[in-house]
């Protein structure tokens, strides 16, 4: 049987304690947000914020907010080593980058660690193109890179994935 993938959107309340455990089993301790940040996330940016679940069993999630209005922020990603290369990834981004542009984003940014090929190979695939290097980023010293997603490749990702009905003016 076909193993089934669902994309729930986050609950702010109930399911913030899920997404600490799944933060805890993909990233190092080093990695990992504060509870008080994800806290607030799960508050405020739960619209944009989605755990995967397959054959009903937690296997990843996404965080993203929306700033300054037009600008949407992946936050964090991230699917369980026993889930990864079966698309999760790629699923939990294209929901949350449709779900912001119905809030009314027109492009998308990100950090994402230099010596991570998985996902910067996934963020490219999406349109995503290095537009910085953010030096010492990370608490270890590591650089990152700023990734955007915009104008041609970020409209191609909506008109493809996405059903955005525009409000009218
Ligand atoms: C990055 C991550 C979220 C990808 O999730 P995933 O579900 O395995 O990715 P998908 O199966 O959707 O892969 C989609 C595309 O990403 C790229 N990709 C995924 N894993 C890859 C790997 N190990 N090596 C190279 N490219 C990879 C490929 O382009 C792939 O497309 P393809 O299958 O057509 O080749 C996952 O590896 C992960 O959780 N890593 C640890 C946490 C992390 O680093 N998060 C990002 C922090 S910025």
């Amino acid at each position: 049987m076909k193993d089934r993938l669902e994309l729930r959107n986050c609950d702010p309340i109930n399911d913030m304690e899920l997404i600490i455990e799944l933060e805890k089993e993909i990233f190092k301790p080093s990695e990992q947000y504060t509870l008080g940040f994800i806290n607030w996330l799960c508050r405020n940016c739960a619209n944009y914020s989605y755990i995967a679940f397959m054959d009903n069993k937690p296997a990843g999630y996404i965080i993203s907010c929306i700033e300054d209005l037009s600008r949407g922020h992946v936050i964090s990603v991230g699917v369980l080593r026993d889930y990864r290369k079966r698309g999760i990834g790629e699923a939990l981004m294209r929901r949350s980058i449709c779900s912001m542009a119905v809030g009314g984003i027109n492009h998308v940014i990100l950090e994402v660690r230099v010596s991570n090929t998985p996902a910067i190979t996934l963020y490219k695939k999406l349109g995503f193109e290095v537009r910085n290097i953010l030096r010492s980023y990370y608490n270890d010293g590591e650089d990152a890179y700023l990734m955007m997603l915009e104008d041609g490749k970020f409209e191609e990702l909506i008109r493809n994935y996405c059903s955005v009905t525009k409000q009218p003016p």
